[in-house]
């Protein structure tokens, strides 16, 4: 087990690459099913989440081979379609192997993706969405189960949840359809440029999808795919993790390799927070040299304030100079890190999907949980603000999706390093 020290006190400053986008990365990987081909990934991000993926699609017959930050994927054994429990409970986005191992071979069995930390996560949508193109999905046993005759047939659908749509069902559905016969519309899509990336590697590996980016997705189905290379797009979610840890350590730091038209409404909320926000073509950079403004955050599907960015952002309200409201729409209760910034001298009030953030004037450093990836995230961003030294237990939830945060950290100067935990050891007792 390891922990992260941060010690507080120190502005972030200087430049930073962003890495491959962990999540469009996961589903692209996925489509490497659909096609006995090469399919060839460049700026794969090295992250806990694609070693599992790599080690489910190894399960299922994919050979993944890895030469640096590319991923060669190729389908040599097409006889084996279980992914099993002890991989998929270990991540929710193996679920998006689904719709290709129906889609490319009639048959699957998917161990149901195990409960999470931000409270149930059904996949009612994805079921919706394959059963209706018609993989007759059922579970058994704690696995989701299909065995049906190819090609699937097209279908018209409307994929939603009460929260609006579904980034993975949509990606799931999509791939499930490439291959079918005949058209499939997909209303209510999801947006997220991460549903947009796999659209366009399908395209290019000779799927007809139409209405990429938008909430209407049309697929004509094809008979078979090819293989294709792709160069990853830059992780939205990990930039801004930098440029807020800049503006809240009233740092000045630099992303490269970022799309910041995928980050609008991010980039409106730092400099509503009183931040400086500079932008080109595929960089942004962010300043701020005093306490931030409070604002108010709801979170949204795309383009709306993302999810993943809320952990974060609610760190960074917990020094503004006056009070914030955070409402999480897309996962309620999504606040495991509230309770540990507590610990970390913040005064925030949690009121059902709500947290009424009071800024205070400094935070100090404590032992802390990591419970979940972005949480952690943003529990470091906390330890760079607080005074003293803070101590970030569990940090194996940050490797999911942060590429040596730590390393690339102290390269803008913040002082955070990674040790292994000392064992804690037991009192012994004479009973
Ligand atoms: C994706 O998860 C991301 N994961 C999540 O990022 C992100 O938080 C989420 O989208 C929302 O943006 C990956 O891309 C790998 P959803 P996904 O289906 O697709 C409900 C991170 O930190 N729902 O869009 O699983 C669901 O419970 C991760 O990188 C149903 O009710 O999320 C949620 O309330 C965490 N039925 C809402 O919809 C379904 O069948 C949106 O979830 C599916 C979802």
């Amino acid at each position: 087990m390891e922990r992260l020290m941060v010690q507080g006190g120190t502005r972030l400053e200087g430049r930073v690459a962003a890495g491959g986008s962990k999540n469009a990365v996961l589903p692209c990987m996925a489509a490497a099913l659909l096609t006995d081909e090469p399919v060839v990934l460049h700026r794969v991000p090295d992250l806990r989440d694609v070693r599992t993926m790599a080690q489910i699609l190894e399960r299922l017959g994919v050979r993944c081979e890895r030469d640096g930050s590319t991923l060669t994927l190729q389908c040599t054994d097409p006889s084996r379609s279980e992914a099993p429990y002890d991989l998929v409970s270990t991540m929710r986005a193996s679920i998006c192997v689904l719709g290709p191992l129906v889609a490319a071979r009639g048959e699957a069995r998917v161990s149901m993706p195990g409960g999470c930390v931000f409270g149930v996560r059904p996949v009612d949508q994805h079921l919706k969405g394959l059963n209706l193109l018609g993989a007759e999905l059922r579970v058994d046993g704690g696995y989701l189960v299909s065995q049906v005759r190819r090609p699937l047939k097209g279908a018209d659908m409307f994929l939603g949840t009460r929260f609006g749509s579904s980034v993975l069902a949509t990606t799931n559905v999509v791939m499930g359809a490439v291959l079918a016969r005949g058209l499939t519309c997909i209303e209510n899509a999801a947006m997220e440029p991460e549903v947009s990336e796999a659209c366009r590697l399908l395209n290019s590996m000779g799927a007809h999808i139409s209405g990429v980016g938008g909430h209407k997705l049309l697929v004509e189905g094809v008979p078979r795919l090819h293989g294709a290379e792709h160069v990853m797009s830059g992780d939205r979610i990990e930039a801004a993790t930098f440029l807020v840890g800049g503006a809240m350590t009233r740092g000045d730091v630099t992303v490269t390799g970022v799309d910041p038209t995928q980050l609008t409404v991010v980039l409106e909320t730092l400099s509503e927070m009183g931040a400086a926000v500079d932008r080109g073509q595929d960089w942004l950079r962010v300043r701020a040299d005093g306490p931030l403004r409070p604002v108010d955050i709801t979170t949204m599907a795309y383009p709306g304030f993302p999810t993943d960015l809320q952990a974060q952002f609610m760190t960074a309200l917990c020094v503004a100079d006056g009070i914030s409201v955070v409402t999480e729409r897309i996962f309620p209760d999504r606040f495991m890190h509230v309770a540990e910034l507590l610990r970390l001298g913040a005064d925030i009030r949690k009121e059902g999907p709500q947290a009424i953030v009071k800024g205070v004037p400094r935070l100090s450093g404590a032992i802390v949980m990591a419970s979940d990836l972005r949480a952690s995230a943003a529990l470091v961003l906390a330890g760079l603000l607080a005074e003293g030294e803070t101590e970030i237990r569990r940090v194996y939830h940050i490797d999911r999706g942060y590429e040596r945060i730590d390393e690339r950290l102290a390269a803008l100067g913040g002082r955070v390093r990674r040790e292994a935990q000392p064992k804690v050891e037991s009192t012994p007792l004479d009973w």
